[in-house]
Parts: structure tokens; sequence; C-alpha cells
């Protein structure tokens, strides 16, 4: 990342900027560069205990706050009649693959950590899950391994804001989605809370030389603006038909129950303005019915 290294308010730039703005400003050679540096923190951090302990330390089934509002969403609310042939990207320890494959007929993991994989089949195999398969590919290969319009479902949860080259792995989802099949996504999202934390974090520790020099520390860790993620559907050929947005600040206060906390989010998360302040957004898209095989 040398050329846009110089400096630490360059990073901050580099950390701020909405994620398509951000890519567009770097050449092409620092592009393959990133490709490299995400590859190697993604298998460092989910390595060795980064894969087994994942689970305790996100807290899930434990903690309220690392679930919400993927588990109501993945468990209840999107299933319908099922999720059908389902695709899951960035599926990690599997925490959701086993929820998404009681639901499903097939599950199809896609996951490039070797340890994350065994982490998800040793799960799968203790529940008795048998219609799921891995695959140890990235986003952007999904082409080359799942045949054309074979998949019902694709699902991306809290995966998508490690990946760069969006577009190229949207377009890869909308080949292996059948027309009038799911796109279900889940990510954390940018708005000006978020910059507020990051500039808090960039005073606090990364505007130090020993932190912004260290390529690994560039790597994509970059949430979505409701407008990205808007625009990544359409381009592709998905058609968004409902984007939300949960973790209204204060709300939890207010409303303490955290299913009635979901009901309601799911319609004040849309609204102008309010939506604008949501920690996490969640995307419910179609392929078009009309779409070429
Ligand atoms: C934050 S974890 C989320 C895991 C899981 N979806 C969950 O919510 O518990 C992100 C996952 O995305 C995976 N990942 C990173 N880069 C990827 C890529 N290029 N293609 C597919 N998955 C990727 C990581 O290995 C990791 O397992």
């Amino acid at each position: 990342m040398t050329a846009v290294r110089s400096g630490p308010w360059s990073f901050l730039v580099y950390l701020v900027l909405p994620h398509p703005v951000k890519m567009r400003l770097l050449s092409p050679e620092l592009v393959g560069r990133l490709d490299r540096v995400n590859l190697a923190v993604n298998v460092a951090m989910y390595s060795g205990s980064g894969a087994s302990a994942y689970d305790q330390t996100h807290r899930y089934a434990e903690a309220e706050h690392h679930e919400y509002p993927a588990k109501p969403l993945v468990e209840d609310i999107w299933p319908g009649r099922g999720y059908g042939r389902a695709l899951e990207l960035g599926a990690g320890t599997g925490y959701f693959t086993r929820i998404i494959a009681l639901r499903a007929q097939s599950v199809l993991a896609v996951e490039p950590v070797p340890d994350m994989q065994r982490v998800l089949l040793a799960g799968c195999a203790t529940d008795g899950l048998r219609n799921v398969e891995v695959l140890g590919a990235p986003a952007t290969e999904l082409g080359r391994h799942v045949p054309p319009a074979s998949i019902d479902t694709a699902l991306v949860v809290q995966s998508l804001h490690h990946l760069h080259r969006r577009p190229e792995v949207f377009e890869a989802l909308a080949r292996v989605v059948r027309p009038g099949g799911r796109l279900l996504v889940v990510e954390p999202h940018h708005n000006v809370r978020r910059v507020a934390r990051l500039i808090r974090k960039w005073i606090k520790y990364y505007r130090a030389r020993a932190f912004w020099s260290n390529d690994m520390n560039w790597a994509t860790h970059d949430f979505l603006t409701r407008r990205e993620i808007i625009g990544l559907c359409r381009r592709a050929g998905f058609e968004p038909r409902r984007v939300s947005g949960y973790w209204i600040p204060g709300l939890g206060r207010i409303v303490r129950d955290p299913a009635a906390r979901f009901r309601l989010e799911r319609t004040l998360g849309r609204i102008p303005l309010l939506r604008h302040f949501a920690g996490v957004l969640a995307l419910e898209a179609q392929r078009s019915p009309r779409a070429p095989r």
C-alpha cells in the first residue's frame, strides 16, 4: 500500500471513505496488493484459536448483541417455505450455516480459511447435519466451482465487509442464483457514527507510525452504506425488495425485549434519516425472474 501509505492523514482518509470511493482511488497495482493483504489477514485472523474460539469470542448464543439481528432474520423471517438449495458466503465457523441447514434442502458453505472449514464441518457433524458441503474458495472464484443458476438462496452474513472487489462478488452471485432466487445480506452499516468511531480510534491508536506503516492494517474492514449495497445489487441484476436498519441508537434502552425491538426496528429502520443511524443493514433482494440463465 506504499503509494497511499504516505502518512497518518492518508490512513485516516482511507479508513473513513465509503468503500466504493476508496476503491476508485486505488491503482490496479494496489488493488492486487490488497488481494494479497486481505488473504494473509483473513488466514491469520481466522486460523488456530481465531477459528476454534470464534464463537466464544463473538459470544454467539450467549449475548444478544453479537447475533442480533442476524439470528431472527436467518431463523424466522427469511426462510419462508425454506431456503431450497442455499449458498452461504463467508460461512466462518458455521454458526449461521447450521441454522440455514435446518431450513434448506442443501447448503454450500463458501469459506476459504481451512481452520474455519474444520470447525464448521465438526459443528455440522455434532448436530447430525448431512446437507452441508464446504467450498474452500474465495468469493470471486464462485463461478469456477458452482454451476450457473443452481442456487435458490444466497446468504451473506457479516462477511462482505471483509471483502473488496465487491462488484465481482455480486456478479458471481448473480450467475449462480437462479432467476427469481433470493439474495439475503446482513452487514454492519457505514454511517456518521461509524466515521466518528474510526476517528476516535485513529486519534488513540491508528495515527501512530507503527500502525499505519504496517500493510496488514490496510486490510479491508469496510462497513457498507445503503447506497453501496443497493448499487451492487442493481448492477449485478438483483432487485432490492427491502433494506432495513437495526440497532437504532437508544432503542435498546426503551424497548428491552429483543423480540419486540426486532419487530419495531424492522419498520422504523426503513424510515429516512432514522435508518441512517442504524448500526446494521439487512437486505432482501431477488434476482429478476426474467434474468437470462
Ligand atoms: C466475520 S467472519 C463471519 C463468519 C460468519 N458468517 C458469521 O457471521 O459468524 C467473516 C468470514 O468471511 C470469510 N472470508 C474472508 N474473505 C473471504 C473471501 N474472499 N471469500 C469468502 N469468504 C471470505 C472469513 O474467512 C471469515 O470466516
